[in-house]
């Protein structure tokens, strides 16, 4: 018994020396101390057939080497252990010298910019942001504003029509009805929004984007208006910028101006930015035509009013100093990039 018991601890220091694993570990736990089925608990089994006077050295001898093989093994478990762990950490192991990966950001398109600075110099004097519908009815857009059913606005080449009642709106200003007849006055709001209109060449895109303002209140003049638009332009293209009203016609405004700012690229004299102009248009205006304030319920003996509309596209091709306004609509990166 002896031998054997000598043998089974150098089969077992030879077997646990390649060990390399729990799982391996666990196996030979399995053939050499565990269960019914493991190789010392076997020999206890043996023990029972051993003569009386033998027993007790006997069940020494086995009981020692149980202890020898369950601290063996547990010696060699703490190293597996160890080293199990050891790997796991280095294989988490992160380098925080690293470059980081990148991620790609977008920027914001030159109408965002535009519009977004629009608003911040409008909510600096009291204007609250409205938006109202691109799907409008005749009503809002041409009726209620003063345009009556034989004006060339209403044109089918103009207007995208959906049906006979409903159209993609053809301006802002239907925002004008729309406030009129939903906030109480006085107030002044701000209508961003898209437009649509069917033209589509080199300056003129089928869908472009406007900013409607409007002020009503008691006793708001022309001269309002002018100072309004006026610092709104050397806000936006720097305190010494020359502007001009030029006199002009909108159904629903009475009367009604465009705004001109002199050339930035000739100071006046002429060039092809301002087609030999001097000037650039940029917005149209107006006193709130009463008929439209009445048409509304606003009585005109009490409140006045004035609004413009104003393109954005254009106002962002000045900004930026983009040269074609089909850039803005076709989204390539190498363009959008470089805001
Ligand atoms: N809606 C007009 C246009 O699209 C601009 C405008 C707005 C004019 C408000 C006067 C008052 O051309």
């Amino acid at each position: 018994m002896e031998e054997k018991i000598e043998e089974i601890k150098g089969e077992i220091a030879l077997e646990l020396s390649e060990v390399k694993t729990s799982s391996e570990l666990f196996r030979l736990k399995a053939k050499y101390i565990l269960g019914k089925a493991g190789i010392i608990p076997g020999l206890m089994k043996e023990l029972g057939k051993a003569s009386k006077e033998d027993r007790p050295k006997l069940g020494m001898v086995i009981n020692s080497l149980k202890e020898w093989a369950a601290d063996y093994f547990a010696k060699k478990e703490a190293e597996i252990n160890e080293a199990e762990r050891n790997y796991r950490y280095k294989k988490e192991e992160i380098d925080i010298t690293m470059p980081a990966k990148r991620v790609p950001q977008g920027t914001y398109h030159p109408v965002s910019i535009v519009k977004a600075e629009l608003i911040d110099i409008f909510a600096g004097m009291g204007f609250r942001v409205l938006e109202t519908r691109e799907i409008e009815d005749d009503f809002h857009n041409f009726t209620a504003l003063n345009t009556p059913k034989e004006h060339p606005a209403r044109d089918k080449q103009d207007t995208f029509y959906i049906n006979d009642d409903f159209m993609l709106r053809t301006h802002t200003s239907p925002g004008q009805i729309r406030s009129l007849t939903t906030i109480k006055p006085p107030f002044k709001v701000l209508i961003p929004g898209r437009v649509y209109r069917a033209d589509d060449d080199a300056t003129h895109s089928p869908m472009f984007h406007q900013i409607e303002g409007m002020v009503i209140d008691k006793g708001v003049t022309m001269a309002d208006l002018k100072g309004t638009l006026n610092t709104l332009v050397r806000k936006l293209y720097g305190e010494n910028t020359v502007t001009r009203f030029r006199p002009h016609h909108f159904p629903f405004t009475e009367p009604s101006c465009e705004m001109d700012v002199q050339c930035h690229k000739c100071g006046g004299k002429g060039c092809p930015t301002c087609k030999g102009e001097g000037w650039i248009e940029i917005l149209g205006a107006g006193m709130i035509h009463p008929k439209v304030l009445e048409g509304c319920g606003i009585d005109t003996d009490v409140y006045s009013g004035w609004a413009f509309g104003m393109g954005l596209e254009r106002l962002a091709m000045r900004r930026f100093k983009i040269s074609d306004l089909r850039l803005i609509f076709e989204n390539d990166v190498r363009f959008l990039q470089q805001f």
